[in-house]
């Protein structure tokens, strides 16, 4: 399977990182709409789980057939380049595993498996959620920009005019999902868009 840019995606794998920014209903809506012949291997940071069952409640994890790594888990396939995926999404991340990740730290399987999608060239989508931005999380996104990354900051549009919480952040799902060319129906493109 390929895609247009100069990634190549390999298998019918999709790596779910979860941080502890806020926004972890953007990683409940993703693993519940990522189509079913994907195989997910999820890893959750430590505070990732501790802000989703904040946010959203001690089952926060939606029912759905995956692959679960404990973070510090360095012996999960996932930490290979040899274990061949489509790429990695983290959502939401916060601004210290983008440092981490940036910095090539590997302090943890989440950060190794983000560090092992960059040095393999496969896709790695960041979905940063923090605001106002300080000039080390701007520079760290540009460093990671510069070695392949995707930023993509949970950041919807209103051009579509949301009624609710859930267009907001099927927007941004949406877009995670376009970034791997899977297929999705939580927005339109924006010349299919009916008023
Ligand atoms: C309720 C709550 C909300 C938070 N929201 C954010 C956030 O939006 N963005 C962020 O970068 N960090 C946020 N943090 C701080 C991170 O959880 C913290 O920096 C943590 O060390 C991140 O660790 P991790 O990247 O390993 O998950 C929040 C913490 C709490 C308790």
């Amino acid at each position: 399977m390929t895609n247009s840019s100069r990634f190549t995606l390999h298998a019918s794998r999709l790596i779910v990182g979860i941080t502890g920014a806020s926004g972890s209903l953007y990683a409940k809506r993703l693993i519940e709409t990522i189509p079913a012949n994907i195989e997910v291997h999820l890893v959750v940071s430590e505070n990732g789980e501790k802000v989703a069952t904040y946010e959203l409640g001690k089952n926060w994890l939606p029912k759905r057939k995956l692959i679960r790594h404990q973070i510090n888990d360095f012996f999960a396939p996932i930490a290979s380049g040899s274990f061949k995926t489509m790429g990695m999404v983290v959502v939401p991340c916060s601004v210290g595993t983008l440092g981490s990740i940036a910095g090539g730290l590997s302090q943890n399987l989440l950060q190794r498996a983000a560090d092992v999608c960059l040095k393999e060239g496969r896709k790695l989508v960041l979905v940063p959620r923090e605001t106002p931005y300080s000039v080390i999380h701007l520079g760290n996104m540009h460093a990671l920009a510069l070695a392949g990354a995707t930023i993509l900051d949970a950041n919807p549009g209103f051009y579509q005019r949301p009624k609710s919480i859930d267009d907001l952040v099927n927007f941004v799902v949406g877009r995670i999902l376009d970034h791997f060319d899977l297929p999705q129906r939580l927005h339109k493109a924006w010349k299919d868009a009916s008023h």
